[in-house]
């Protein structure tokens, strides 16, 4: 039977939005991705002209799926955080405790929408203080629209699989950026490793939905966490640096404080 299977459906539904898809047989979408919530944000972008075509699944992770999509010529990712099956308890602990987002109701779905509009925050101000991170373009309820960061339509590679002539030089970029991304942006990444850093023409830090401001109960703790994961990669691959030491560069506080 042709026709009825969800991923038809969504198809018909895109294509009826006058969105282009552009590889019907890798458009494998998941019955979770496929709400009503997730249409009509999808309608709105496409009404707006922010996606003009719709690619295949680049990943689909433990909160969201992400697709290759295109406006005209230039190509983008698309991040649809899943209303149904996100995690929800873990979100909440993120955005509980960041001041942006006080006074928030507690329901699933708003939870995932404040989740999906500080990614962007988020996005934006590591952007806007000369970051490497992925140029935000728009939000809407569950979906991120950015940048695309790839070759072709093939996203850069994880850190994990990436083999770097000299991971010296990768592992100063990484600390570098997370000074930066403290002291000019005012933010903790909160989920830094080899997963969650592309390496193409230069390394790139994705995936900034848990990133807190400084003053977030748990800030110092995300940083020393990022801080550890980072040198656990680095550590079979070259010299690193004093954890604490790092830590003190970053943050400036020198006598480091139980956290
Ligand atoms: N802007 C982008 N350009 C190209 N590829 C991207 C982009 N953003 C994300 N991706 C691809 O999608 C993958 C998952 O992205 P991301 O880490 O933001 O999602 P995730 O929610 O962490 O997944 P999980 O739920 O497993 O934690 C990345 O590893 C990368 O391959
Ligand atoms: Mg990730």
């Amino acid at each position: 039977m042709s026709g009825n299977n969800i991923e038809d459906r969504f198809d018909r539904k895109i294509a009826e939005m006058g969105i282009r898809i552009k590889d019907v047989d890798q458009l494998k979408v998941r019955d979770d991705v496929l709400d009503e919530i997730t249409l009509v944000s999808l309608h709105r972008l496409a009404h707006k002209k922010w996606i003009t075509a719709i690619g295949g699944s680049i990943s689909t992770g433990k909160e969201a799926n992400v697709f290759f999509a295109e406006r005209g010529d230039e190509k983008l990712a698309i991040k649809i955080y899943r209303i149904r099956t996100a995690n929800f308890n873990a979100m909440s602990e993120y955005i509980i405790g960041d001041r942006r987002f006080a006074g928030i109701r507690k329901t699933r779905k708003d939870i995932v929408f404040t989740w999906t509009r500080k990614e962007f925050s988020n996005l934006t101000r590591a952007y806007e203080s000369g970051l490497p991170v992925p140029r935000p373009l728009v939000w809407d309820r569950n979906i991120l629209v950015m940048e695309f960061l790839g070759y072709e339509e093939r996203p850069f590679p994880q850190l994990r699989s990436a083999h770097p002539d000299s991971p010296e030089r990768i592992y100063e970029e990484i600390l570098t950026f997370i000074k930066d991304l403290y002291q000019k942006a005012g933010l903790v990444h909160a989920d830094l490793s080899e997963y969650n850093i592309l390496m193409g023409d230069r390394m790139y830090v994705i995936d900034m939905g848990q990133a807190v401001t400084p003053d977030h109960p748990r800030a110092l703790h995300f940083l020393v966490r990022d801080i550890a994961n980072v040198n656990r990669f680095f550590g079979h691959k070259c010299q690193v640096r004093d954890e604490r030491e790092i830590f003190s560069e970053v943050t400036g506080i020198t006598q480091q404080a139980k956290i």
